[in-house]
């Protein structure tokens, strides 16, 4: 009988064959993170993550040398010393107390000495006089409220460029993780404690920020934005904060800032200068000027704010939000209301 292609042992060869092809392709997917605009640690944009990325690379080529010592003592000793090589025990003692005690204890040392020098520097506060702005984590999205400013914004914090802004980090329910990997280190949000932290950007830009402690369903999507941008600009974003929001313009974003402060959604959330003051959700006083829906879950623009004003649960299961009873020809005076608000 012919061997089937089951029991054919070449064919089985030829099917395990593609393996490392495919474990190579991966590794190159999962580099490819690590390039261009990633929000990464080893792309600082700050005076903290300067410093920790410094200790990383530090970090990294002492391990290179070690490698490579290793490497080249252990071909030495393949390669040229097989055989019978007589020794005196003197020797290898010696060399076993300074190559293997001596050298890392002298590495350690020194890497730790540069750890507590990096983690003084982090651990000092801003001056006084510092910009505060706090931070609040809900599940799942960050409240954020400016000193100087009585409404407050999410997902999103702006600072001047070039100054050390002081953050007060509190959580409203449980863990969470501040993490701004190109400007500084994490920092948990315990729950009835108040911690701090600093930013400083060292260019004008964005930023992206995470949750990066384990928080429930939607911790993936739990993420914010930093723009870092001139003092001008942030002076006037603070103000914008501390004045009513805008108001509407058209006859369809009249229609919708009814709908939105008679119907269901007041109860959850504000808008300043109107008569919607929930305090469930985030403000949406300017949600129209936002990088995203959701803290990162989709982009901002009038189909997914749709969606989520309809039934966010499709768009981010779990969420506080539930399914809202809006009629169709309402939808569209919500959705101009709500981009107009910027
Ligand atoms: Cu909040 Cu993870």
């Amino acid at each position: 009988m012919e061997p089937t292609a089951h029991t054919n042992p070449s064919a089985n060869r030829r099917r395990t064959r593609p393996r490392p092809v495919a474990a190579a392709l991966l590794s190159l997917c999962l580099l490819a993170g690590c390039a261009g605009d990633s929000p990464s640690a080893l792309n600082p944009g700050g005076t903290g993550a300067t410093r920790i990325s410094g200790l990383w690379w530090l970090l990294f080529w002492i391990a290179v040398a070690v490698f490579v010592e290793v490497m080249a003592l252990m071909t030495w000793a393949l390669v040229f010393r097989r055989g019978s090589v007589r020794v005196r025990h003197s020797q290898p003692m010696r060399f076993v107390a300074v190559a293997g005690a001596g050298l890392p204890f002298i590495i350690l040392v020194t890497v730790y000495g540069f750890g507590l020098r990096d983690l003084a520097a982090l651990g000092k506060s801003p001056g006084r006089d510092a910009p505060t702005i706090e931070v609040i984590g809900h599940r799942w999205w960050w409240e954020v409220r400016y000193q100087g400013a009585s409404g407050a914004t999410a997902n999103e914090l702006h600072i001047p460029v070039g100054e050390r802004v002081r953050v007060r980090l509190r959580t409203d329910d449980v863990l969470h993780s501040f993490w701004v990997p190109q400007l500084m280190p994490k920092m948990d949000l315990i729950a009835g404690e108040e911690r701090q932290t600093w930013l400083e950007a060292q260019r004008a830009g964005s930023y992206r920020g995470q949750c990066a402690e384990y928080c429930g369903t939607q911790h993936a999507h739990m993420a914010f934005m930093v723009v870092a941008e001139s003092r001008a600009d942030f002076d006037a974003w603070v103000a914008r904060l501390d004045a009513p929001a805008r108001a509407p313009q058209t006859d369809a974003e009249r229609r919708g800032q009814q709908a939105f402060v008679q119907g269901t959604c007041a109860a959850c959330h504000s808008i300043r200068g109107t008569g919607a003051q929930g305090k469930v959700g985030p403000d949406l006083s300017n949600v129209g000027s936002r990088w995203s829906i959701g803290a990162g879950a989709v982009p901002n623009d009038p189909g997914h704010l749709g969606g989520w004003i309809a039934n966010s649960q499709t768009v981010k299961p779990g969420n506080y939000m539930p399914p809202q009873p809006v009629n169709a020809d309402q939808l569209p005076d919500l959705i101009a209301y709500l981009r107009s608000l910027k």
